[in-house]
């Protein structure tokens, strides 16, 4: 069973995916950690973001692995390297979605969240990025997209940093989540956009657990269909 959940940053996708990952007992498959890593591994490297060719032979010689942890949580290792907060900083946000604008960086990332999950005893997971339900894993029976008004988006990441002890001005984060929308939404490979067959549901008005419980409602509905 796969559940795919896709919408643009600050939404709430990544909280909602880890509680219904937990309440269904599935995999979480955090995908933009995959672009924060490869973001994180230019960054450290001192390769330019936007440089294809480079950034494609970076790729050909790291290692990269994706564990799940007990409680629905996911771990990324570079060069056996676990990396957590590293890939949370402002700048790792912005090149990540620099690179993840290159076909070359997509192709590569595409066999490893397709191959997340197939594991013996895996009874499902939860999917979250851009293109979950429209490009790496089209034949999901479940699929949302997320949608928010980008103040209040802003307003829940700069609530993040502020938790995490980073130093953050809210409307340079607004500024910097509207400018990453935009280059997801309007690159060439895999854009952020809707499945036509998913869930629309707007988080701005609504708390964490009254779209999770929405949200499970319709996982029901849809999976009981399926029986
Ligand atoms: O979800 P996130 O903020 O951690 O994602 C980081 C960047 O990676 C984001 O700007 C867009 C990109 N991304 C993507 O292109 N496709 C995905 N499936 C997930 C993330």
């Amino acid at each position: 069973m796969i559940i795919a959940i896709d919408g643009p940053s600050g939404v709430g996708k990544s909280t909602v995916a880890k509680l219904i990952a937990a309440r269904l007992g599935y995999r979480y498959l955090d995908s933009g950690a995959l672009y924060r890593a490869v973001a994180w591994k230019v960054l450290t490297t001192g390769t330019d973001p936007a440089a294809s060719d480079a950034i494609r032979g970076l790729c050909a010689t790291t290692k990269l692995t994706v564990t799940s942890t007990a409680g629905g949580g996911m771990v990324v290792e570079v060069d056996e390297r676990p990396l957590t907060d590293e890939l949370r900083t402002p700048k790792v946000s912005s090149a990540a979605s620099q690179v993840a604008a290159l076909p070359d960086v997509r192709a590569w990332l595409l066999p490893v969240q397709q191959n997340f999950g197939r594991q013996a005893g895996v009874r499902g997971i939860v999917a979250e990025g851009r293109d979950m339900g429209t490009r790496v894993f089209p034949q999901a029976p479940v699929k949302f997209f997320l949608e928010g008004s980008s103040a209040e988006r802003a307003r829940r990441r700069h609530a993040e940093f502020v938790g995490a002890g980073q130093a953050a001005d809210l409307e340079d984060t607004q500024r910097e989540l509207e400018a990453r929308d935009g280059r997801d939404r309007t690159r060439e490979s895999a854009p952020l956009a809707t499945a036509p067959d998913a869930v629309i549901i707007d988080t701005s008005r609504l708390t964490t657990d009254e779209v999770v419980e929405r949200m499970l409602r319709i996982i029901e509905r849809k999976t009981a269909a399926l029986r």
